[in-house]
């Protein structure tokens, strides 16, 4: 019988999971079903367990459920213990429930390895300080860079994410009218482009050499690409390579399997917006 996984979430409709595992199954020639699995949000934790105690190998944890999923594992990688948060369960060998987010793996992994941009040495404006934040603080700053400075609507929680990285490397907070001097990229993991909105960033802080990522991604250029963009920026990603890669990196901690050319999945679902 194949091993079977699951994406859990609520919506969970949308979810590009079960095609990117399936890809992934084909490609290193791994027999699993990967499906989507809606659940209620005072169901998550006795649902999760139930599965579990059946025949789940493992499960991605969409929102809002991360935190949850953090709390419910008896077991944690350090990148989850960080972020408070899991988007990748695994029952072990001894049954017990282990954590991880590969969140953030999966945007070093596209940023270093899928457009060959180091962040080493870097300095970086990270924008927003919510779960999609705290999730990718920990890898890059695992990359060294020269500082990564966090700005937020609210500023009082970019500096508390700040104080909460500091043992991990040169991080701080920052209101976004007080920013200033050269940022060699500037990360946007604000929820803004939602809103057809963009962060209030100063503008003059756009120049002929900065690299934009939005952790966001839509059919055409995200609003804050767009933006970005019209103002000279050198070049601009989407969060779709990240998606793909924080997959292939839960595939890895489930299957103990490396997926190493992403780029066919990423193509593929790239056309498929
Ligand atoms: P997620 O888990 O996706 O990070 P979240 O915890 O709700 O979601 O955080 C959303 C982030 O986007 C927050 O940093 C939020 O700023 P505030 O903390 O000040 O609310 C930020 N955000 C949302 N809409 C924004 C906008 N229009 N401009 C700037 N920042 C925005």
């Amino acid at each position: 019988m194949s091993d079977r996984y699951l994406v859990i979430g609520n919506p969970v409709h949308q979810s590009k999971s079960p095609f990117i595992h399936a890809e992934f199954a084909q490609m290193c020639g791994q027999d699993i079903v990967y499906d989507r699995y809606l659940v209620e949000a005072d169901q998550f934790d006795h649902t999760v367990i139930e599965l579990f105690s059946q025949d789940l190998k493992g499960a991605n944890i969409t929102v809002p459920f991360k935190e949850n999923a953090y709390r419910l594992a008896d077991e944690h990688s350090v990148r989850a213990a960080t972020a408070g948060a899991a988007n990748t369960l695994k029952k072990l060998s001894n049954g017990k429930l282990y954590a991880d987010n590969t969140d953030g793996a999966g945007l070093v992994r596209d940023l270093t390895a899928n457009h060959q941009i180091s962040l080493t040495g870097k300095r970086i404006l990270m924008l927003g300080a919510g779960g999609a934040v705290r999730g990718v603080l920990h890898p890059v700053l695992q990359q060294n860079p020269e500082q990564i400075v966090i700005s937020n609507r609210t500023v009082e929680k970019a500096t508390l994410l700040a104080k909460l990285f500091s043992e991990y490397g040169s991080i701080e907070g920052s209101p976004y009218e007080a920013l200033s001097g050269h940022f060699d990229l500037i990360i946007n993991g604000t929820s803004a482009s939602l809103h057809d909105q963009v962060p209030p960033v100063p503008e003059s802080l756009i120049h002929g050499d900065i690299v934009c990522y939005d952790m966001m991604y839509g059919s055409g250029d995200t609003r804050f690409n767009a933006w970005a963009k019209s103002l000279g920026a050198a070049k601009c990603i989407d969060g779709l390579g990240m998606l793909v890669e924080q997959a292939a990196e839960s595939f890895q901690v489930w299957r103990e399997v490396t997926v190493t050319d992403t780029s066919s999945v990423i193509d593929k679902l790239r056309a498929s917006l």
